[in-house]
């Protein structure tokens, strides 16, 4: 059983993460998605909200969980069985991050794989902190998160 896990902070899910996650469902047996819960980020959306709102929107697809997880990436993958780690690539600034994050990864825990997902061209744009700067200033939010998650983002703002 391949087993991948896709972390990140999700503060909230995008179209574009969701597009990986749906991608990485159709390569791996399971994905868990992973909401690390890091208060040193002062996110908009709690640990529990964001994991709740992933969990509304990848519903449909049957091999894809969620779970909030703090401390290394490389524990809560061994923690569930995982042995690859999903990344999604926008841009070669999230290269260079991303880059360091894998090999840091390797370092720690050398079982470890990290996979790269290039983004879909039409959501390249678009991150969580894109999202929350036009939610603050109430702009239209269509296209850029599911319609549920748009929801909850204007309650929130
Ligand atoms: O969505 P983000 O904020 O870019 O995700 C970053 C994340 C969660 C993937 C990264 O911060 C992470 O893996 N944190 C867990 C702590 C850890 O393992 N650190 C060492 C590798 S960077």
């Amino acid at each position: 059983m391949r087993v991948a896990v896709y972390p990140g902070s999700f503060d909230p899910i995008t179209n574009g993460h969701l597009d990986i996650i749906r991608r990485a469902s159709r390569l791996y047996d399971k994905v868990i998605v992973g909401v690390l819960n890091n208060a040193s980020k002062n996110p908009v959306f709690s640990a529990d909200e964001r994991k709740e709102m992933i969990d509304s929107v990848t519903d449909d697809i049957k091999n894809v969980s969620c779970d909030v997880f703090s401390g290394l990436l490389v524990d809560f993958a061994k923690q569930n069985n995982a042995s690859v780690i999903i990344k999604g690539l926008r841009t070669v600034t999230d290269f260079e991050y991303e880059f360091q994050m894998a090999l840091l990864n390797k370092a720690l825990d050398p079982e470890y794989e990290t996979v790269f997902m290039m983004t879909d061209s039409k959501y390249s744009y678009i991150s969580s902190s894109m999202v929350k700067e036009v939610a603050k200033y109430h702009g239209e939010l269509d296209g850029f998160v599911p319609a549920l998650i748009k929801e909850k983002i204007i309650k929130k703002f």
